[in-house]
């Protein structure tokens, strides 16, 4: 097994859930801490070879505590001889397109956190600089990744559960003002927006993952207590291709804090709460009146022990690596929710329903999620 070199940019609070996630691969089972378990940040699948960040101390701290030998102030240097095969991208949402490109044109493969860029504009630039063969950008999205959303999946592409009808899609979290003291959170420059870009996307994310394309969304959007530039609310209802419609909400003002989805399906309701991220007992699903059997049993026969999280991306995204294909969240999967998150801010702005058509270059809201800044 080919065993694949990583690179972390950016070494704050996010990057130490990746490296302890690399440490502890196995087959992203629960309760399995397979790999090698050294700190070095070795396993079959993949070590850690380098980090940089533009804190030294940070920096230092995190090279000894994970035993990474090549330690940089940034990605100077640390692509010139032998890129690695993999380059985590784990600054603030401002750094990720300029950074992104640069491992891309230099051969390396890219994870990048969420959200994947500021804009429309930046990711479509950065998937414009894949290849066929690699090197690949990929999107952290990790709730897509617990046996739970994979077993839903599964049914909904079987047609057991009958057609999607209805969903809600709430994330209601609380973040105080002091978390947005930090100089690049809830700013359009440098975060891309407020809740609906920097919470919602996670949950809004699995909502497009379980019910596909989008085909047109009305929003509204409120700074209603929080100092800072962008929203810290909003709310949506999208269409989808399928004729399913749904709720969302992104909000950072909600004391009980949950990240909410429902779906109700011709055969079935099926719902899932959590906070950050989900196991199995988060899911609950209600078959319709007399097609308790089927959807019961199919239900049971379904994937579990994975919780969603970031070493059930990794599993799949070095699986991929190896196998020379694109890793998951692929850029089409990841401008596909990034529209969306457009297509929230450009209704809201313009207080108009909005497709994914009225979102293309022309558009102001391609360039930034405020659009020409105007009204926000
Ligand atoms: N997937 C998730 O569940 C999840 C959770 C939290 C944060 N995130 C995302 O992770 C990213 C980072 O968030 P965080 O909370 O770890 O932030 P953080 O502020 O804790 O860490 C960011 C680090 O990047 C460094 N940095 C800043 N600019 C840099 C540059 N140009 N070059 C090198 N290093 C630089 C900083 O010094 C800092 O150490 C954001 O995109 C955020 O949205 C994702």
């Amino acid at each position: 097994m080919t065993q694949l070199s990583v690179a972390i940019i950016g070494t704050g609070t996010i990057a130490r859930i990746h490296a302890d996630a690399l440490l502890n691969l196995g087959d992203g089972r629960s309760g399995d801490r397979g790999g090698s378990g050294d700190r070095g940040g070795s396993g079959d699948r993949a070590k850690v070879v380098a980090a940089a960040d533009i804190d030294p101390d940070r920096l230092r701290e995190f090279c000894s505590r994970y035993g990474i030998a090549e330690c940089r102030g940034g990605l100077a240097g640390l692509l010139d001889d032998g890129p690695p095969d993999l380059v985590v991208v784990c600054t603030p949402p401002g750094a990720h397109a300029g950074q992104a490109l640069s491992c891309l044109r230099a051969g390396s493969s890219v994870l990048v956190e969420k959200p994947p860029a500021l804009s429309l504009a930046e990711l479509q630039e950065m998937a414009d600089a894949e290849r066929p063969g690699g090197p690949w950008l990929a999107t952290v999205f990790q709730h897509r990744f617990g046996s739970g959303a994979r077993r839903l999946r599964t049914m909904i592409d079987s047609g057991v559960l009958g057609r999607p009808l209805l969903a809600v899609c709430h994330t209601l979290w609380f973040r105080d003002q002091a978390y947005f003291d930090a100089p690049w959170r809830g700013r359009w420059d440098t975060e891309g927006g407020g809740p609906t870009i920097g919470h919602g996307i996670h949950q809004m994310d699995l909502l497009a993952y379980l019910l596909g394309d989008w085909t047109e969304v009305s929003a509204l959007a409120r700074r209603q207590t929080r100092q800072m530039e962008t929203e810290d609310l909003s709310l949506a209802s999208v269409t989808f291709a399928s004729g399913a419609v749904a709720s969302v909400v992104n909000s950072v003002l909600s004391p009980r804090e949950e990240s909410y989805l429902r779906f109700d399906f011709e055969r079935a309701t099926v719902e899932l709460r959590h906070r950050y991220g989900y196991r199995d007992e988060d899911w609950q699903i209600t078959p319709a009146p007399g097609h308790e059997a089927v959807v019961t049993a199919a239900w049971a026969a379904g994937e579990r022990g994975v919780p969603s999280g970031h070493r059930a991306q990794y599993a799949a995204v070095l699986a991929s690596l190896r196998g020379r294909t694109a890793p998951p969240v692929t850029s089409a999967d990841a401008l596909r929710t990034m529209q969306l998150v457009a297509g929230i801010y450009a209704s809201a702005a313009g207080g108009q329903p909005v497709r994914p058509e009225d979102l293309g270059p022309d558009s102001p809201f391609y360039q930034r999620m405020d659009g020409s800044g105007a009204r926000w």
